[in-house]
C-alpha cells in the first residue's frame, strides 16, 4: 500500500491538460488512481490504481509524455522541452476526479518554473506495465515493447478459416460512406473473414477510362484512404472491359481465358496491394473466393511436410509490363509509346509474421516466373506447390457468390484468393478494381478506434488517443 499523497500545493501554478467537465468512459473503468506519491525526491512517483496494481514512474516520463507539451496540430511544440524534462521533480501528487485524473505538481528549482499538469488515470494505466516498475503482486511488467503493431491485432489472432459456406458479408454503401461505426466494422471485416461486398455504389457517368473508376474512387477514398498508384498508368484504378480489345491488353483482361484462383501483386515486391477493391461498373456475374488461411491450415495439418515447404521455399514471381503507355494510358487507347517495366519478386508461398501467423499469401499461376529451387528440394517442392494450386480451386475452399451491377467485392489480398468471374453469354461487362496498402488500411483503422471512442466525450479526447504506440492505444480503444 502507497501512502495517501501529500496535500496539493499548486495554487499559484497554472493547471495545464483537460478540462475538468471531462467524463470518464466504460472502457476506461477500474483504472481510477487511490494515491500518488512521489518518491526519491520527487525523481519517481508511486501511483496506485483501483484495482491494488501499483508502478513506479520515471517523474520525467510523465513530464514529457504530456499532451500540454503538444499543439493543435498534433507536433510538439518545441525542440528544447527534450532537455527540460528531467530536470522536473514531481513535488505533489494528487487524485482528482474521484481518482479519473491525477494531478502532478512539478517544480523545477525557482518558483517560476513550477507549474501543474493533468493526467488522465486510465491513460496512466494503460501505460503502467509498460513504463512503469511494479511495485506489488498484483501489477505486472510487460515485454517491451517493440515495432509498430496494430490496432487490429486481437483481430488478427482470432481470424477464423471459412470454407465454400461462407455467407458473403454484405455492407451498403451509402451507409459506409456516413458512419465511421460502419467503416471500422467494414475494416474488421478485411480481417476477418477478409472479403465483402457493398452494394449500392451508383454508376458511373460513363464507360471512358478517366471517369468510369470515379465511383470506386469515391467510394475507396471516403471509408479507407487513397489508392495505390500505378507505377505508370494515369488513373489510381485499373479498367477490364469484356470485349474484343481486352484480349489484347494480356491473359490477365481476357475474360474469355480463365484465370486459376490467385492473389494480385504477386509480382510487385512485397505484395503492397492488401486491400482490394473492384467495382462492377457494367454487367452482373458470378465469382469466386477462396480462404487462403482455410487452406493453409488445411495443408499443415493434412501434409506438414508440404506445409514446411510452402512456407519456406521462395519461388519467383515475375513479368515485364507492357500494357500501359506513356502517357498512362492503356497502350491500345493511345498513340503514345510503350512505358514497359520489369517486376520481380521473390517470396515463399505462405509468409508467417513473427508471431506465428499467416501474414500473406502470394501466389498467382499466371505471373510465376522461373524459380531458383534447390535441387534436393525441386521435385518435393514442386509437388507441394501443386498441392496447392489443387486445393485453392478445391469446391471445399471455394465459395461462389453473386456480383451485381454498380456493386464492390472488396477483399484483403493478403489473405483472398480469387479467381475470374463468370461472364453470362453476351453480357458486356467492364469491371474497375484498385488497391490500398496495409499501413493506410492499419492507420484508418486506428483513427475511427479513436474517433469512436473521442464521440463519446470521456476525458480520451485526441489529446490522450494520439501519438500513442498501438500496443497502448489498443487497451483504450
Ligand atoms: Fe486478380
Amino acid at each position: 500500500m502507497i501512502p495517501a499523497t501529500v496535500a496539493s500545493k499548486c495554487c499559484s501554478s497554472v493547471v495545464r491538460g483537460m478540462g475538468a467537465a471531462s467524463r470518464l468512459g466504460g472502457a476506461t473503468r477500474g483504472m481510477k488512481i487511490v494515491s500518488a506519491t512521489p518518491v526519491n525526491n520527487g525523481k519517481q512517483v508511486d501511483i496506485e490504481f483501483e484495482n491494488k496494481s501499483a508502478y513506479r514512474f520515471h517523474t520525467a516520463w510523465i513530464r514529457d509524455a504530456s499532451p500540454s507539451h503538444v499543439g493543435p496540430d498534433f507536433y510538439r511544440k518545441s525542440a528544447k522541452t527534450l532537455f527540460e524534462v528531467d530536470k522536473y521533480t514531481a513535488e505533489t501528487c494528487q487524485p482528482s476526479e474521484s481518482g479519473e485524473k491525477l494531478v502532478v505538481h512539478f517544480k523545477n528549482g525557482v518558483a517560476e518554473n513550477a507549474d501543474s499538469d493533468e493526467y488522465v488515470s486510465s491513460w496512466l494505466h494503460a501505460f503502467a506495465p509498460h513504463v512503469g516498475q511494479p511495485l506489488n503482486a498484483h501489477s505486472e511488467l510487460k515485454e517491451v515493447l517493440r515495432g509498430t503493431g496494430s490496432v487490429m491485432e486481437a483481430l488478427h489472432k482470432n481470424r477464423k478459416p471459412w470454407h465454400a459456406d461462407l455467407k458473403m458479408p454484405i455492407f451498403d454503401a451509402k451507409e459506409l460512406m456516413e458512419s465511421e461505426e460502419k467503416q471500422a466494422e467494414f475494416l474488421e471485416c478485411m480481417t476477418d473473414p477478409g472479403v465483402a461486398l457493398i452494394k449500392g455504389v451508383g454508376g458511373p457517368e460513363s464507360l471512358e477510362t478517366s471517369v468510369v473508376g470515379l465511383p470506386l474512387e469515391k467510394l475507396g477514398s471516403g471509408i479507407i484512404g487513397r489508392m495505390n498508384q500505378h507505377p505508370v498508368r494515369a488513373t489510381r484504378y485499373g479498367v477490364m472491359h469484356a470485349e474484343a480489345r481486352a484480349a489484347a491488353a494480356g491473359a490477365d483482361y481476357d475474360h474469355a481465358n480463365p484465370l486459376s484462383m490467385h492473389a494480385d501483386h504477386s509480382v510487385y515486391h512485397g505484395t503492397p496491394g492488401y486491400l482490394q477493391l473492384m467495382y462492377q461498373a457494367r454487367g452482373t456475374v458470378t465469382s469466386k473466393v477462396c480462404d487462403g488461411i482455410a487452406v493453409a491450415e488445411y495443408i499443415k495439418e493434412n501434409h506438414p511436410e508440404d506445409y514446411e515447404l510452402l512456407t519456406t521455399v521462395h519461388i519467383t514471381h515475375g513479368s515485364r509490363n507492357q500494357i500501359y503507355a506513356q502517357d498512362g494510358a492503356y497502350r491500345q487507347d493511345t498513340a503514345s509509346p510503350g512505358a514497359t517495366f520489369e517486376l520481380v519478386h521473390t517470396h515463399p508461398v505462405i509468409t508467417i509474421g513473427e508471431d506465428g501467423l499467416l501474414e500473406k499469401i502470394v501466389q498467382s499461376e499466371t505471373k510465376r516466373g522461373v524459380s531458383a529451387l534447390p535441387y534436393d528440394k525441386y521435385e518435393r517442392f514442386m509437388e507441394a506447390y501443386k498441392l496447392w494450386t489443387k486445393l485453392v480451386e478445391d469446391p471445399r475452399f471455394i465459395c461462389n457468390f453473386e456480383w451485381p451491377e454498380h456493386s464492390v467485392v472488396a477483399m484483403n489480398n493478403h489473405r483472398t484468393l480469387h479467381g475470374r468471374a463468370k461472364v453470362p453469354a453476351g453480357m458486356e461487362r467492364t469491371m474497375i478494381f484498385g488497391y490500398y496498402q496495409k499501413t493506410i488500411v492499419e492507420n484508418r483503422y486506428r483513427f475511427l478506434k479513436q474517433r469512436l471512442v473521442e464521440k463519446q466525450g470521456t476525458m480520451l479526447n485526441d489529446r490522450w488517443l494520439t501519438r500513442l504506440p498501438n500496443q497502448i492505444l489498443s487497451k483504450l480503444v
